[in-house]
């Protein structure tokens, strides 16, 4: 019993609890409103990991508090950042699905001595912001740069671009353009959409206009996304042989039945596929179906997050606990894992994620689902929009 005593005053002397403490990390993403299925992803991401590898670390408790940014919002989200560190006392941030959303919150990482994960939001420059900053998610100039080469590979020499207007459209406008002229193509004409576009058919009147043989778009995944790609097929784009190039967010799973027949044969690039083949997958989906409750449901934000926690759990490790965001952060660079998505590791000056990047066209499985299917591997694509920002 005097042994025990001793031990547990040494251990505070040592500024680490015998005790167990609760660990709170504070979640920004939407989870009402257009977008919520998106946040419904991180969570059951989330879920997901800590049902696999259970709510504590060491003698911690890990324990998530969620808060809700229904559409990009920097405003509400440093406002609501500000109130989990300050009265909740969170020691790590993390979700951040819109770009707006995690740059406005970076100024306070520092002051709060708090590392933000980030499980979506892609624009290259936000890893720069801040060197608390680790992400988990991709980058649009990530996702799409190979897909430049796809599109000229295919045979198509004149490209209209498309693109949300905003950090990560403009981030995916500049890597399609770089990609699509260094293989030797044209961009004809680079349209950025407001944010809040949805009705797509003078766009898809320009694209008919511009005499392109193929369109490349992005626009952030949600309602927006499966009205783009609907409205492709519905004016008639598809029909006159113009090709459609994207990054996967334009074809996430939970949009497949909505689109039905139309979206066969559409090609993107991505990091991940719900039906990646592979042990760790196959786990993944399975404890998180059980989460979100609807395998239908699964899209992409879900495994950046379940590896985002998988980098806070290495993070309450590596600080025993003890609120520490540069040593978190520092404990974090370098490290790799077998994530549901393959191989990928966290790099060590950028403190993005370095991970495979697959062309993917959406099939019928066996079973009758749409699936975006794999068909080939660009290996260990950093960041190159990193470059770009620096
Ligand atoms: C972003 O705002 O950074 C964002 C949101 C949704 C996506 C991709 C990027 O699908």
């Amino acid at each position: 019993m005097k042994k025990l005593f001793l031990a547990a005053i040494a251990a505070v002397a040592m500024g680490t609890s015998a005790y167990a403490d609760t660990i709170k990390v504070g979640v920004i993403g939407p989870f009402s409103g257009p977008f919520a299925l998106q946040g419904k992803n991180f969570k059951a991401g989330i879920d997901a990991y800590m049902a696999v590898n259970g709510n504590t670390v060491g003698s911690d408790t890990v324990e998530i508090v969620y808060r809700d940014v229904p559409q990009a919002d920097p405003a509400q989200s440093k406002a609501l950042a500000q109130e989990l560190i300050v009265k909740e006392k969170v020691q790590y941030l993390a979700g951040f699905y819109f770009t707006p959303d995690a740059m406005a919150v970076t100024p306070i990482l520092k002051q709060g001595n708090v590392p933000m994960v980030i499980m979506n939001a892609a624009t290259s420059a936000i890893v720069t912001k801040s060197p608390l900053v680790v992400r988990t998610s991709f980058t649009t100039w990530q996702t799409s740069t190979p897909i430049a080469k796809v599109a000229f590979d295919a045979g198509v020499k004149k490209v209209i671009s498309v693109v949300s207007d905003y950090g990560p459209g403009i981030d995916a406008e500049n890597a399609f353009k770089a990609g699509f002229e260094k293989a030797g193509g044209q961009v004809v004409e680079a349209i950025r959409m407001p944010l809040a576009t949805n009705d797509f058919s003078p766009i898809m009147q320009r694209i008919k206009d511009s005499g392109a043989e193929g369109v490349f778009a992005f626009l952030p995944s949600g309602p927006t996304t499966l009205g783009f790609v609907k409205a492709y097929n519905d004016n008639g784009l598809k029909a006159a042989g113009i090709k459609f190039f994207a990054p996967g967010d334009l074809t996430q799973e939970s949009d497949l039945p909505a689109l039905g027949d139309a979206a066969l044969g559409i090609q993107t690039t991505f990091h991940y596929a719900v039906s990646h083949d592979s042990p760790e997958n196959k786990a993944f989906v399975e404890a998180a179906t059980k989460a979100i409750g609807n395998r239908a449901e699964l899209s992409f934000p879900s495994v950046s997050a379940y590896d985002g926690m998988h980098v806070i759990y290495k993070m309450i490790e590596a600080t025993g606990g003890k609120q520490d965001a540069e040593k978190a952060v520092d404990a974090v660079k370098g490290l790799a894992w077998t994530s549901p998505r393959g191989p990928v590791s966290i790099d060590p000056e950028s403190r993005h994620i370095t991970q495979n990047i697959y062309l993917r066209e959406v099939v019928k499985a066996d079973d009758g689902t749409y699936i975006n299917k794999e068909v080939q591997t660009f290996e260990k694509q950093g960041d190159p929009g990193l470059a770009a920002v620096k």
